[in-house]
């Protein structure tokens, strides 16, 4: 069986209710969350044509049901009785109670859940509640917690295989924006469905995916041997890489998917990384592109020349690091321009910049590094044997090619130098989450003054097609 999608559909109305679900064409299962329903009515509720699973939530876990909790009972043995597919009853909901359902499911497959909207507990914990839900005999466990951290995804994953080995059928997966992984991911080892819904304004829970941002992620398509990618950083929920990659990879039909790693903690992050068998390599994004080296086995000689990895793959159990920014950034360049004896001046003294001065060095171009502390310009200068200066230089030096790396111009419309010494090439290593071409303020104003542009936008893909020959073995365009 492909990859199941559950929509949960919560309405006001049973028409409401009924023409929501006229709407799920695209669901292997539809959730109906009765507790949204005022008075339902289950016996022309159950007439729909996909499988349904009857979910009654009572507030405590994380649902609306008004009524009584005998009432809120009373409604679910109504759909056994009436010999719905699915039906969901907490395991707060007490061993009576369930027994009481069990007692009577005939064909109805019971699923027993537990939900914790704050927390994804220990592994031990999570493998108690496992075990007791268990042991009700139910027919599906179902366990959802919620990620305050990426680490906590791997646990659920964990608790998912354990399942499989047992031949438990499992809906297990981490609520919230940390829990995004899980959701797309569950299914690749073994879990019985994910929970997708109509739109993101309709989601029956925190986190809860579209069904077009699960289908962005290819998720019918993935299995237990996709290799698992993504952007690790913080923030990286507005990165353009997931959705430029999958879509590559749906093109090109490669069993890969590209998530969003949000990590706080570098080192937890690849620990659990390390463990586990389909997560296969990561980009590299602020703040951690330094941070990340004293966890990598092995660094390749340029990112060490450079500083910065962004770029890791996990090759026969070793984890490697290189530098991809370089090989985009000069490639974006060369396009424009050439760089040999180039005069060329780069404003920043960061991360991003160490890569393009060492571009720009390794093509034997002029360079001159200015920075609003000059001290770090200074350093870079020094391992690269070049002019170095503060940003007030920049009125007095003549140049060939502008390179901006530093951080102004994430925000649209900041400017990082004067408009009027703008001339010849200028590029910015920041991109414009607006323009369709990712130009920011500074290119525009270059453009008018006559300048060719060169948009960061093409830097981040070039170094995105390099990053994707290091982890399939085959240069995909991107661009
Ligand atoms: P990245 O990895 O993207 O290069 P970074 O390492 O944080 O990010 O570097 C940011 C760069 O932008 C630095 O050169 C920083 O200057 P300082 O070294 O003086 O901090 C520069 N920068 C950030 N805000 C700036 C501002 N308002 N004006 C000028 N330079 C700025």
């Amino acid at each position: 069986m492909a990859n199941r999608i559950c929509i949960s559909v919560g309405a006001e109305t049973n028409e409401k209710v009924i023409s929501e679900i006229k709407k799920c064409s695209n669901a292997d299962i539809i959730e109906l969350r009765l507790d949204y329903i005022k008075n339902p009515n289950l016996k022309s509720l159950l007439k729909a044509k996909k499988p349904l699973i009857i979910t009654n939530r009572k507030k405590s876990e994380g649902g609306f049901f008004p009524g009584s909790e005998k009432e809120r009972l009373k409604l679910l043995k109504e759909a056994v009785k009436l010999g719905a597919d699915y039906v969901d009853i907490e395991l707060s909901s007490g061993k009576k109670a369930i027994g009481d359902l069990i007692k009577i499911k005939g064909k109805t497959k019971l699923i027993v859940s537990w939900h914790n909207f704050k927390e994804t507990p220990d592994a031990g914990k999570l493998s108690r509640i496992y075990s007791d839900i268990k042991k009700l005999n139910p027919d599906l466990v179902k366990i959802v917690t919620y990620a305050n951290n990426i680490t906590d995804n791997f646990r659920v994953f964990k608790l998912i295989k354990k399942a499989k080995r047992e031949r438990t059928e499992i809906i297990s997966f981490c609520m919230g924006e940390k829990g995004e992984i899980s959701r797309v991911l569950t299914t690749i080892y073994g879990g019985f469905l994910t929970f997708a819904a109509l739109s993101k304004e309709k989601a029956t829970a925190p986190g809860q995916l579209s069904i077009d941002e699960l289908d962005s992620y290819n998720f019918k398509h993935l299995d237990s041997k996709t290799k698992v990618l993504g952007l690790l950083g913080n923030p990286v929920k507005h990165s353009r890489m997931p959705a430029i990659f999958n879509s590559a990879f749906r093109k090109n039909r490669m069993n890969y998917v590209y998530l969003r790693f949000p990590a706080e903690d570098v080192g937890q992050f690849v620990r659990n990384f390390r463990k586990d068998d389909n997560f296969y390599g990561f980009g590299i994004t602020i703040p951690h592109k330094e941070e990340v080296m004293k966890y990598l086995d092995y660094v390749d000689l340029t990112a060490k020349k450079i500083g910065a990895v962004n770029t890791a793959v996990k090759r026969k159990g070793i984890l490697i690091g290189y530098n991809t920014d370089y090989v985009g950034a000069m490639k974006a360049l060369e396009e424009k321009t050439e760089i040999k004896n180039r005069k060329v001046v780069i404003i920043g003294a960061g991360g991003a910049a160490k890569a393009v001065a060492y571009g720009i060095k390794s093509r034997g171009g002029n360079l001159t590094i200015l920075n609003r502390t000059v001290s770090k310009a200074e350093e870079i200068a020094k391992s690269l044997k070049c002019r170095f200066g503060g940003l007030d230089e920049l009125r007095n030096i003549d140049y060939d090619i502008l390179i901006n790396c530093t951080s102004v111009g994430l925000k649209e419309g900041e400017m990082p130098v004067d408009t009027a010494l703008l001339k010849n090439v200028v590029m910015d290593a920041v991109y414009s989450k607006t323009d369709k071409d990712g130009k920011t303020k500074l290119l525009k104003e270059a453009e008018k003054r006559g300048c060719v542009a060169v948009s960061g936008l093409k830097m981040l893909i070039y170094q995105a097609e390099e990053q994707s020959r290091i982890w399939t073995g085959k240069r995909i365009l991107l661009g």
